[in-house]
């Protein structure tokens, strides 16, 4: 069976960033562990803020179309985001929206369709943003992505990582190797099957 193909990405438009700190670890871990991994940064590819009306007059841009392209490549998503006031970053949602809109003919959730997305997410905060988690889950799950059920919040991540960015306590490592296995193990498992009929 080919390697499974993760594509990787942050929620976060900041540099330094925690998320991305986060995110590097678990991107190590993945390819440690067989896995192809797309790294994508959303800065690369900005698009404006989704309105019916730009939609109507301009069409989907064409950073929106390479997203639609590069989510359709994936058969997984390992995503760490912030959480801004309790919910999913405007970077990020705005995103997930303008890949959800229909485009050159093609129903809007087929880059979502057969995905297994693991959600991760830092903040120097004691939750480390959990609450945006339980967010992004519904948006992901809304879209037709089976979202697994082991997710990762670093609370205080502020102070979790060393200069070369590992983590300072080995059972928040632990942690996200356990995220990046399920992942892997589902991707794998749904293509088995989507092979076998
Ligand atoms: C607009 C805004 C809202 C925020 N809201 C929250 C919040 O609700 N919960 C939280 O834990 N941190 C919140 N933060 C702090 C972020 O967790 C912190 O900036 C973190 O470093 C963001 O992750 P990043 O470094 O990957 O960008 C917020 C930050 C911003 C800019």
């Amino acid at each position: 069976m080919s390697r499974p193909k993760i594509l990787a990405f942050t929620g976060s438009g900041s540099r330094p960033s925690l998320n991305r700190q986060l995110l590097d670890v678990a991107v190590k871990e993945a390819v440690r562990a067989g896995a192809e991994v797309t790294v994508l940064d959303l800065l690369n590819y900005p698009v404006p803020i989704y309105t019916g009306e730009l939609e109507a007059r301009e069409g989907v841009p064409a950073n929106a179309r390479k997203l639609k392209a590069i989510f359709g490549e994936h058969e997984g998503l390992l995503i760490a985001s912030p959480e801004h006031n309790g919910s999913i970053p405007a970077l990020l949602k705005n995103a997930l929206d303008w890949v959800s809109r229909p485009d050159l003919g093609q129903n809007g959730l087929v880059p979502y369709q057969n995905k297994v997305a693991a959600l991760l997410s830092a903040s120097p905060g004691n939750l480390g943003g959990l609450r945006g988690l339980m967010q992004l889950r519904h948006v992901l799950q809304s879209l037709g992505v089976l979202v697994q059920t082991k997710q990762y919040a670093l609370a205080r991540a502020h102070e979790a990582f060393d200069e070369e960015g590992r983590f300072l306590n080995p059972r928040q490592h632990a942690a996200v190797v356990g995220v990046v296995q399920q992942l892997l193990t589902l991707v794998r498992a749904l293509k088995a099957v989507r092979e076998d009929g």
